[in-house]
């Protein structure tokens, strides 16, 4: 199968996972899970399920718990987006090349189409698919992923910074926590939902991952000055306008590409150990690294 093939087949079960795990449109609150659906399905590029599945691939998991798995990181990594986007944060008013949840509803909505899809992505990972000792461990994961120490401490770093100038190693932490904390999760979770890797296999698939999630959000903040609107499906040129660290504006733009193609190779050389077994692992370091949008 080549990477085409698998991504396409993947990002199927994935749309399939999310409507499955999200309340349908009918369900009351009906503007509520319209708004939910509204953000999740139909856009984003799914790299978190991707890289859940890949990593699940590893350890023999079974497609119905890398199906809740996905699920659950694509809705964290939603309701990261929807309230990223908020006036209280970065204010933006274009996402997946749509209007952003605020815009489209109202904060209001907004704010509790986040909180929700929290709430639901714990719902998809206790779910019977998955015997219990693994919905703990997974959910642990997720939580300390998307929690303080995760994300969401990332995010508060990131607001913190504005107007400031961050040493290259404060930069890294933020960037880790608010981004690469989730992508290392996928990693995790895909893998802890097959047969139990052990510590070693553990070791490579975490520098992987560490790799993997920081050079997510170089690309991201190269991206944000080198391509339009219509392309990333998001505003571009906002790191600038609203004074944001980001690798391009402490180390440049040809010193952040230089940083990203060590990553992957980085990310490259962790797989080694697992040899052609991690082919789609390695195809998704390219990806993130390559990627346009
Ligand atoms: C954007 O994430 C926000 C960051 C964490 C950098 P993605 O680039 O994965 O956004 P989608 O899911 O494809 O829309
Ligand atoms: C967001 O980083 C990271 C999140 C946790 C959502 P950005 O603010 O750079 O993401 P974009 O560029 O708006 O997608
Ligand atoms: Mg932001
Ligand atoms: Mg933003
Ligand atoms: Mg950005």
């Amino acid at each position: 199968m080549t990477f085409e093939q698998w991504t396409r087949s993947v990002l199927e079960r994935v749309e399939t996972a999310l409507e499955h795990y999200l309340p349908t449109e009918a369900t009351e609150p009906a503007r509520l899970h319209e708004a939910m659906r509204y953000a999740v399905l139909g856009g984003g590029k799914r790299v978190r399920p991707l890289l859940c599945h890949a990593a699940g691939e590893l350890t023999g998991a079974r497609a119905e718990c890398l199906g809740a798995a996905a699920a659950a990181l694509e809705m964290i990594h939603v309701y990261s987006l929807v309230h990223d986007d908020m006036p209280c944060m970065d204010d933006d008013a274009l996402r997946r090349g749509k209007p952003t949840v605020h815009v489209k509803y109202d904060e209001a909505t907004a704010l509790l189409v986040g909180d929700a899809l929290q709430s639901q992505a714990f719902v998809a990972l206790t779910s019977d698919v998955l015997p219990p000792a693994q919905q703990a461990s997974l959910v642990r994961e997720l939580a300390l992923a998307s929690g303080s120490i995760g994300m969401c401490g990332g995010q508060a770093i990131d607001l913190a910074s504005v107007g400031h100038t961050l040493t290259r190693a404060q930069l890294e932490t933020m960037h880790r926590m608010k981004t690469g904390a989730l992508l290392r999760a996928a990693v995790r979770m895909g893998a802890l939902a097959g047969e139990t890797p052990g510590a070693e296999a553990m070791r490579s698939l975490d520098a992987y991952a560490a790799a993997v999630g920081l050079a997510f959000q170089v690309v991201d903040d190269i991206l944000d000055v080198t391509t339009d609107s219509a392309t990333l499906g998001k505003t571009a040129g906002k790191d600038a306008k609203d004074g944001k660290p980001t690798y391009v504006s402490i180390i440049g733009l040809d010193a952040s590409r230089s940083l990203a193609a060590q990553l992957r190779s980085d990310a490259h050389a962790a797989l080694a150990p697992f040899g052609a077994r991690a082919q789609r692992l390695a195809e998704l370091a390219d990806l993130v690294v390559n990627r346009v949008s």
